[in-house]
Parts: C-alpha cells; sequence; structure tokens
C-alpha cells in the first residue's frame, strides 16, 4: 500500500452527485483524482464540529463515492452537504481486501446492512477478475434501509446477489430471514474465499457456518469498524488486540484476530 506523504493533509472536491439511500442515509458522488483502493477509507471533515471515518464505497474515473448513515454530529453535518457544495476530507488510510486470493476460486462477499457500502467497491472490481464463482449476500434490517437499489438489477444479471431482510414487508417479493439463513442453504468449495462487512454479531455467526462447511479462518477476511480518532495509529482508540484497526486494518484475516474479535470484553 503506498503510504501517503503528509497523512494529515486536507483535501476537497465538489460534490457532483448526492444520491439519498433510504431515510438518513445519503450517498455522495465527490469529485477527485486521488487515487485509492477498495477497503480503503477516508476521514471526513466538518469544520469546527469534528471528523469520522467513512469507508470508500467506490470509484469511478473521476470521483469518489461515500455512503454516510447520520447518527452524530459528524455524519449529520455531512448529510446536509448537497450538490455543488464541497466535501473535505484526508486519506486514504488503511489497507485493501485481498482480492488476488480470490482468483480462480469462488469468492464469497457477505454484507450486512451499511457494511454493503465497504463491500461494493471490491465487489464491483471482482465482476471484472477472474473469480470462478462469485457470490454475495446482502442482508438489510428492513425494506426500507435497502442501500443501492438502482445497482441490484444490473448485479443480478452478472452474478449471485442475493437479499434477505430481516422483516417482512408487503412491498418485498424475495428472501426474509437472517443473513445466516441463506449463508447455511449455500453449496461452497472448501478453498472459497470470504469477505465480510457487517456487525460484529454477525460476521461471528457467519464465521461460524462457513467453519462448519470446513472453510478455514485463514479463507475469511473481515473490515472491523472500531471508533477512530487519529486514523494513523497514534491515539489508540481503535485498538483490538495488538492491532491497530486504524492501520493494520481496517480489513484482518480472521484467524489473526478472532481470538481478540470473539473476546466479550475487546
Ligand atoms: C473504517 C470505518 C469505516 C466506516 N465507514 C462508514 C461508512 O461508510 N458510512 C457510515 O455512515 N459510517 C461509517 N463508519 C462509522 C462512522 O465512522 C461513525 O458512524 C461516525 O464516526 C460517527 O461520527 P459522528 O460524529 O457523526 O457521531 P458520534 O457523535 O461520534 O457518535 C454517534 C453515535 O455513534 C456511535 N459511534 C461512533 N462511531 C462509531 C463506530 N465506529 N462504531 C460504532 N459506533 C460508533 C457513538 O458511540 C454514538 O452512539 C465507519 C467506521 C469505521 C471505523
Ligand atoms: S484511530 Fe488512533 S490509533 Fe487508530
Amino acid at each position: 500500500m503506498p503510504t501517503l506523504e503528509n497523512p494529515y493533509l486536507l483535501k476537497a472536491g465538489r460534490v457532483e452527485k448526492v444520491i439519498k439511500e433510504c431515510e438518513g442515509v445519503y450517498t455522495f458522488h465527490v469529485r477527485t483524482q486521488e487515487p485509492a483502493y477498495p477497503g480503503q477509507y477516508n476521514m471526513l471533515y466538518a469544520f469546527g464540529v469534528g471528523e469520522a471515518p467513512i469507508t470508500i464505497a467506490s470509484m469511478g474515473e473521476e470521483c469518489i463515492v461515500h455512503t454516510v448513515r447520520a447518527v452524530g454530529d459528524v455524519t449529520r453535518h455531512i448529510d446536509q452537504l448537497r450538490e455543488g457544495d464541497y466535501l473535505y476530507w484526508r486519506g486514504p488510510y488503511g489497507n485493501r481486501w485481498a482480492i488476488e486470493r480470490a482468483y480462480n476460486k469462488t469468492l464469497l462477499i457477505i454484507s450486512g446492512g451499511l457494511g454493503l457500502a465497504a463491500t461494493r467497491w471490491v465487489f464491483e472490481e471482482a465482476l471484472n477478475k477472474p473469480i470462478k464463482r462469485l457470490v454475495h449476500l446482502y442482508g438489510s434490517k428492513d425494506y426500507d434501509s435497502l442501500l443501492y437499489r438502482y445497482l441490484y438489477e444490473n448485479w443480478s444479471s452478472k452474478v449471485e446477489f442475493y437479499i434477505t431482510l430481516d422483516r417482512p414487508d408487503p412491498r418485498w417479493k424475495g428472501k426474509v430471514g437472517l443473513i445466516t439463513e441463506l449463508l447455511k442453504e449455500l453449496e461452497l468449495d472448501e478453498d472459497t474465499i470470504v469477505f465480510t462487512c457487517g456487525p460484529d454479531p454477525m460476521v461471528k455467526a457467519c464465521v461460524r457456518i462457513l467453519q462448519e462447511k470446513g472453510i478455514p479462518q485463514n479463507n475469511i477476511y473481515a473490515s472491523l469498524e472500531r471508533h477512530m480518532k487519529c486514523s494513523v495509529g497514534t491515539c489508540g482508540h481503535c485498538m483490538i488486540g495488538p492491532y491497530f484497526v486504524c492501520k493494520d486494518g481496517p480489513i484482518f484475516r480472521y484467524d489473526l484476530i478472532r481470538e481478540y474479535f470473539e473476546r466479550k470484553e475487546v
């Protein structure tokens, strides 16, 4: 991963497009030519308020895509930006998905809720890579929380893209139930590579099922979300065991973090 010459340098880009995904969640297409890799994140700035780590959901030729759920001061401020405003950030930070490991194998992507923002770009990249079989499971708590509805038709026409909702809805004709149920039904080779991002309990439950299917932990990669302040490995806010999620992660091979991730008090 190339290191940033000045990790604190503030960057700016014009907001070209804003998409309302669902209540309190907006996707921003921001003009920039800054390079980045799938899996990395930026620290988005709200002047006088603070900053927040936000994954890079996708990247076009001259734009970067961020999806932001308003949960606190910074994210509420960012979600008010509209076309023509400027977004400020520092980054990109963190590592990337190890997509090469999935070449000529099955790649299974498991996304829960807003975790889809962290897997979207690598999924889009995987569509054009020599992957033998590409399967993406996406679980959302309800119909109104679904992200990126405008992309499903294209994705489902190309690969196995399955959605399940935790709660039934008269507008939803697809699967209902936890993502773990969808995973249990899936036939997978034992050398399948897995990328996952979602709430910690979802990740843990999915790993247990994957193990029952004979998939080793060192084939599983999880993108973790932890509180972050500095994002450069100095403040210690983001630590999980000996690792800094901000700079050693956010993506970890599961066998390396399991003992810390599955411990209750960590
Ligand atoms: C690597 C990484 C990537 C992320 N990507 C995205 C993304 O693409 N889109 C997105 O909307 N959010 C993402 N997040 C989460 C986002 O950073 C937090 O929601 C944000 O920092 C909240 O900042 P705030 O000032 O708006 O809220 P605050 O006022 O800081 O917090 C509001 C509430 O959220 C809780 N909270 C804050 N940060 C976290 C966290 N990291 N984990 C759990 N709870 C938290 C607080 O305890 C509080 O209850 C990501 C986090 C990480 C670490
Ligand atoms: S956020 Fe400060 S050490 Fe990771």
